[in-house]
């Protein structure tokens, strides 16, 4: 019940205003965000990094409504991969972009505009030797995204989209995808999506997630298993033995700040991890999806509001 309501809440302005003004959110959102700044994040990129972990890297933000904002968005990305270059990481250190802030919703000419911002960002991706991940966002972009993917692919080939198993069609997205060199990150979905598009229930999500997991698992693809469930986590590796993969021919995905112990865990064992490291001032959005995943963490939130 609360998961939707904190969902509505992640696409309301108003409250936006509200709950990233008081300082005392501050606390709670470092847990998930590395930061606000770029020297942050590549001092998260450092310490992560060192410890073994691999990375994927977000400029926070999203849904953007002009096309300066757009535009800042690329210039951002831009400016981190120059900041990486000299890391010599190499694919070791990607990013991850959300097309609508590339001005993907901005009417007539959204979706060139994305490309455009995205081709730019891909071009100097490539020229560190790393590569760019498309993050997925709600149902009504999927089309969008996945043709931006083809696009880039073109020139691009080690581009990434992701998969969210809630939505009815991603089964066969995953079999389209699942061919020799494709790198697909799969996710349950993180949106609020209606009845007509997506299983409601979780443990239909979860059994879609095994479907299109065993799909990506025994294509000739890259899959990356953007989950810190227990339970996806053993069937990935069960399924890794039985079709014969070895470790570094997938990868684990986690988020920052999340099952922390466990990413060091399955690295420690050989496994390559993966940790999505969100910086920069515009949180809100991808604060409260975290707070919808987890109701204790919303008890953790406010408790920060409470004196004392
Ligand atoms: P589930 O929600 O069942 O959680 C399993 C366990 O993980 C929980 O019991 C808890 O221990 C821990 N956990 C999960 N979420 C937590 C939280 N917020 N706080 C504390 N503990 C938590 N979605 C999307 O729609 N588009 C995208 O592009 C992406 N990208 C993406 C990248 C990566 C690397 C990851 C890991 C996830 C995403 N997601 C996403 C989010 C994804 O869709 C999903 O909402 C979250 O991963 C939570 O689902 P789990 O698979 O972790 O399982």
């Amino acid at each position: 019940m609360l998961g939707p309501l904190l969902l509505t809440a992640s696409r309301s302005d108003r409250l936006r205003r509200i709950v990233a003004a008081s300082p005392l959110t501050r606390s709670t959102v470092d847990r998930f965000v590395a930061g606000e700044g770029l020297e942050d994040c590549l001092t998260a990129v450092r310490s992560l990094t060192a410890a073994g972990l691999d990375v994927t890297l977000d400029h926070l933000g999203e849904d953007v409504t002009d096309r300066a904002a757009a535009t800042a968005t690329r210039d951002a990305y831009l400016r981190l991969l120059d900041e990486l270059a000299p890391l010599g990481l190499g694919g070791r250190a990607e990013v991850s972009v959300k097309l609508s802030a590339f001005g993907q919703a901005l009417g007539e000419g959204g979706h060139d505009i994305a490309l455009e911002g995205a081709r730019r960002v891909a071009e100097a991706a490539t020229a560190i030797g790393t590569t760019v991940n498309l993050d997925m966002e709600d149902h009504t972009t999927v089309d969008s995204t996945l043709a931006i993917l083809d696009e880039l692919r073109r020139d691009h080939p080690g581009t990434s989209p992701v998969i969210q198993s809630y939505l009815f069609r991603s089964e066969d997205d995953c079999r389209r995808l699942a061919a020799p060199g494709s790198r697909v990150r799969l996710v349950k979905g993180a949106y609020k999506e209606p009845a007509h598009v997506a299983f409601q229930d979780k443990a239909e999500v979860d059994r879609a997630y095994v479907r299109c997991l065993r799909i990506l698992m025994e294509g000739g693809g890259h899959p990356m298993i953007g989950s810190h469930d227990p339970r996806l986590i053993e069937i990935t590796r069960d399924l890794a033995r039985r079709t014969g993969r070895e470790a570094g021919s997938y990868e684990f995905q986690m988020l920052y700040g999340i099952r922390t112990a466990e990413q060091h865990r399955l690295v420690g064992e050989g496994e390559r991890v993966r940790v999505y490291v969100p910086y920069g001032t515009d949180w809100y959005g991808y604060y409260m999806r975290r707070l919808a995943e987890r109701p204790a963490n919303l008890l953790f939130f406010l408790r920060s509001f409470v004196p004392g």
